[in-house]
């Protein structure tokens, strides 16, 4: 009955794993795609034939329809959306932060979920606004903890619920919201009421509050960042460590006549070409795609190709070791998500404990890589390097004679042994010329070698003329710059 999750490649504080509810396993990262019993654009039979997993409905909307709520108790979920994988029900939260009130307890909508038949059940958290001031977020904290706790209580430790973390965005509230939820023994947590974030573009706070959460969630935890839309976003998420998304963005942006791509989004009616591979790209042209009659349809069925492939590529790369370059092309699509990319590695010290240790390769895209998890790493165990007392760096990698120890260069990593020549990350990172912001990086390496090595005079050797002054300003005293 338990949820568990086991993870298998991890990269930043990505990873790929399983989730199991009951007896049904799924991949992750994993989209859940959003469906709505009255307006099904896509059946959950062709979810399921596209590589759909699991998905996730609204168990407010079935208990109020007229149409659904009978059939779905006598039925059961899975029969009624003729599904066998995975269905998550969502409790009526999300309509609670959009109209205020629900008319159901926390205790009848768990029992309601569970009656249904659904494997992964939502109690009725608070989503409190960004907005909210600290006594609002605090008190509605409170009230979501007292329901999960009470959820535990009502159906055991083994029943298959969700755990959500709120808090708003104080990130202190988040961190205690995220302890007590592990503390509470749930292994599936949303982060939750960071669609208003996402939908402002407000991503540098959308990723100081995922963090928060993550720093005290178990790192076994599953965690699903709640009302995840727009692809653009999902790799810069899973880099935080998010492993599940939901998404009703392929419908609400079919409806809108809207066409998404990994790198934004377009009105159906601007686009000459379609820039995709699917089914829907490959057997229309884009004047037939506007004015097909169903059409919001083949937007939603192109929609969704684009959002799963964006959920395998994100897997390739956790498994390849390459997320930090796709999450660097990903958020170079718009400047909101740049300033969360940015964010993103100025926590690169807290990352840098969930990164592992050997990579396929580090391409260096630009001055952000400085501050990727890998140099950070680099730099620090630069410190255990063991020298003698006459240290020459050469940066031209030229032979020299008459010292103790010789080490060469290589930015933004800065100082190596050759013998570290082939492995990880120097041997296989690739860096295009040199440039200011690397040189400078690398330079602060050495500086750290020096620091951690009192005892060992450094000099450097074979600087091409164009970054002596960059050397000598970073330098300073800490090593002397010879011929
Ligand atoms: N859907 C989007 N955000 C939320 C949230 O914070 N809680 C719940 N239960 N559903 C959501
Ligand atoms: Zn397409």
């Amino acid at each position: 009955m338990a949820i568990s999750f086991e993870s298998l490649d991890s990269d930043i504080a990505g990873r790929t794993g399983k989730l199991v509810a009951g007896k049904k396993v799924i991949r992750t990262p994993a989209l859940l795609p959003v469906i709505n019993p009255h307006l099904m654009l896509v059946t959950p039979k062709e979810l399921k034939g596209m590589g759909v997993e699991a998905l996730i409905t609204n168990a407010y909307i079935f208990s109020q329809s007229m149409q659904y709520s009978e059939r779905v108790r006598e039925e059961g979920l899975h029969k009624l959306l003729d599904f066998d994988g995975v269905i998550m029900t969502d409790s009526g939260s999300f309509q609670l932060s959009v109209y205020g009130e629900v008319s159901i307890t926390n205790k009848q909508t768990l029992t309601y979920q569970r009656d249904i038949g659904s494997d992964i059940w939502v109690p009725l958290d608070i989503p409190t606004s960004p907005d909210a001031d600290r006594e609002t977020a605090e008190g509605e904290l409170a009230i979501t903890m007292e329901r999960l706790r009470e959820a535990k209580e009502l159906f055991g430790n083994d029943a298959p619920i969700a755990g959500p973390v709120q808090g708003s965005l104080y990130p202190d509230l988040r961190e205690r919201a995220g302890k007590e939820v592990g503390d509470l023994g749930f292994t599936f947590c949303p982060i939750g009421a960071v669609v208003p974030l996402m939908e402002s573009y407000r991503y540098r706070d959308l990723v100081d509050v995922v963090l928060a959460a993550k720093r005290t969630l178990p790192r076994s935890a599953c965690i699903h960042l709640f009302g995840a839309g727009h692809p653009v976003m999902f790799a810069l998420a899973a880099a935080m460590g998010c492993d599940l998304f939901d998404s009703a963005a392929y419908a609400l942006y079919a409806k809108e006549g809207r066409y998404l791509t990994t790198h934004g989004s377009f009105k159906i009616d601007e686009l000459a070409d379609l820039p995709c591979s699917c089914a829907v790209c490959r057997s229309h042209t884009a004047e037939q795609l506007r004015t097909a009659k169903d059409r919001t349809r083949l937007l939603a069925l192109h929609n969704l190709a684009v959002t799963l492939a964006e959920i395998a590529r994100i897997r390739q790369a956790i498994t390849d070791g390459t997320l930090w370059e796709l999450v660097d092309e990903r958020c170079r699509n718009h400047p909101q998500l740049l300033s969360g990319y940015r964010r993103l590695l100025q926590h690169n010290a807290e990352l840098e404990q969930f990164d592992r240790a050997h990579k396929r390769r580090f391409f260096y895209r630009g001055d952000e890589s400085c501050a990727r998890t890998e140099v950070l790493r680099y730099q620090r165990q630069i410190t255990r390097l063991r020298l003698g007392e006459n240290v020459l760096v050469a940066c031209d990698n030229g032979v020299r004679e008459g010292y103790d120890t010789v080490l060469y260069f290589k930015p933004p990593f800065g100082p190596y042994s050759p013998d570290l020549k082939e492995t990880f990350p120097i041997g296989q990172s690739e860096i295009p010329e040199w440039d200011a912001a690397m040189v400078r990086q690398g330079c602060k390496g050495i500086r750290m070698l020096a620091d951690s090595h009192k005892d060992s005079r450094i000099r450097v050797c074979g600087l091409h003329a164009e970054w002596k002054n960059i050397f000598a300003e970073e330098l300073g005293q800490t090593a002397e710059l010879i011929e």
